[in-house]
């Protein structure tokens, strides 16, 4: 196991470059079950959840292969010699729900182990099976898997209304429609930047495709999918942290290859905050500059997009535990997304949870302390707080941190940060 050290009080000043982003390069990985032929990918972000999901598809018989230097992967699906998506690889990695529909769709069966739930809720997925029952596929869950069969003529095209908007049952409907026979329209769907990055692949692959990014998406069935080459949309959450990172640190920072369209909920509330967030187009930049001395608290409540996303409010509490007043955060996507604030406590800050709200008082500084990750996004939270507390901070597992963040330690150091990556002792 291993651990971050943070020495605090430095200021961010220079360029990060904004890696591929997870939550797209994952259900593209996926996509290349949709077709016989190599599809390749560049931009994919070296990240333990990458290697996990090439696990699982590896496991049904896609061949990939991944170079860390040029971010290029391939992936062959030529030959799916298993539908099983076992619990051990499951259970590392969610996502891997995601060959669920691609596997129905190209090879009409599926043994997917049910993901269960993380630590930030219990995150059923209920709206994946309903919907692709709703396609004709038969499917019992039986000793914690999800047994999938489609009819004999393959999937039938549908009308899907989903009860909540879910960004994976919205990409796992999106990929089993295009082969399914005749249209269907998914109501309620999810809006994500990743979700369009993901259908713009499969338009490029030959799937028909309408309404992407809107609440209402149009698929009509092909009868194959080709090989193409896409590039995996920037982290708009990635670059969301560091925007923070830098508000909380002052320093003046720019995010290359950022995806600035992708963003924009986030000007509103940084600039009441006293951030200002300048956008270069041309560069595909976007320089982040704390324009007060001291930050002023704001209330943010998480939506799903193009709302504030929950993947960034871990971030924001952290920001505004030394803003100067209060900020409520409100936390409407997952029922647990607060294990940060305990740990955020232990730093000096002055939080208040009431259910899903919680309520920052800011403080003038926070202390370096030794602090537990325990998700992903609340690993970078108490990274963020590190940069800023006086002393140093000790981040514990942070493997839950290499989930989702290529090279933060290397990113941050790069533009003044103080951290350094450690072994833990044996206890
Ligand atoms: C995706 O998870 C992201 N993961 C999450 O990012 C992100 O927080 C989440 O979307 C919301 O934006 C990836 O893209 C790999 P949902 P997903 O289905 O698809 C409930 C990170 O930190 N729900 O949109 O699992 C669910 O419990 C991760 O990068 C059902 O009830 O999220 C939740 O309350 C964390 N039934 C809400 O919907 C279902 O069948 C939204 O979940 C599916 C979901």
């Amino acid at each position: 196991m291993e651990k971050i050290r943070i020495y605090g009080g430095h200021e961010l000043n220079g360029h990060i470059d904004i890696s591929g982003a997870k939550n797209a390069a994952l259900p593209l990985m996926t996509a290349a079950i949709l077709t016989g032929e190599p599809l390749t990918l560049n931009r994919v972000p070296d990240l333990k959840d990458v290697g996990s999901l090439c696990a699982v598809l590896n496991k049904l018989g896609v061949k990939t292969a991944y170079d860390p230097a040029s971010k290029r992967m391939t992936l062959d699906a030529t030959n799916i010699t298993s539908c099983v998506a076992p619990y051990e690889l499951v259970s590392q990695m969610r996502a891997s729900i995601l060959v669920l529909g691609p596997l129905l769709a190209r090879h009409g069966e599926a043994k997917v182990s049910l993901p269960g739930g993380c630590a930030i809720g219990s995150r059923p997925v209920d709206l994946h099976i309903d919907g692709l029952a709703q396609m004709g596929a038969e499917i019992s869950l039986e000793d914690g898997y999800i047994n999938a069969k489609a009819p004999a003529g393959g999937l039938k095209g549908a009308q899907i209304h989903f009860a909540k908007v879910s960004v994976g049952a919205t990409e796992n409907l999106l990929m089993a429609a295009t082969l399914a026979k005749g249209t269907t329209v998914l109501f309620n769907a999810a809006r994500e930047p990743e979700i369009v990055d993901l259908g713009e692949c499969l338009i490029a692959m030959g799937a028909d495709i309408q309404g992407l990014g809107t609440d209402k998406i149009t698929i009509r069935g092909v009868s194959a999918l080709k090989g193409i080459t896409h590039a995996v949309v920037a982290d708009r959450i990635e670059a969301g942290t560091f925007i923070m990172a830098a508000a909380m640190t002052g320093g003046t920072l720019t995010l290359n290859h950022a995806d600035n369209r992708h963003i924009h909920y986030l000007l509103e509330p940084l600039h009441k905050a006293g951030v200002s967030l300048t956008e270069n187009e041309a560069e595909h930049s976007i320089t982040v500059k704390r324009v007060r001395d001291r930050l002023r608290g704001i209330d943010v409540m998480t939506e799903p997009y193009p709302g504030f996303p929950t993947d960034l409010q871990a971030q924001l509490m952290s920001m505004l535990t030394i803003a100067e007043g209060a900020g409520m955060v409100t936390e409407t996507i997952f029922e647990n997304r607060f294990m940060h604030a305990p740990e955020l406590i232990r730093m000096g800050a002055n939080i208040t949870v009431h259910g899903s709200s919680a309520l920052v008082r800011g403080v003038p500084m926070l202390k370096g302390a030794d602090v537990m990750a325990t998700d992903l996004r609340a690993s970078v939270s108490l990274v963020l707080a590190g940069l800023v507390a006086k002393g140093a901070t000790t981040v514990h597992r942070i493997y839950h941190l290499d989930r989702g963040y290529e090279n933060i330690v290397e990113k941050l150091s790069g533009v003044g940060a103080k951290l350094e990556r450690l072994k833990e002792e044996a206890a």
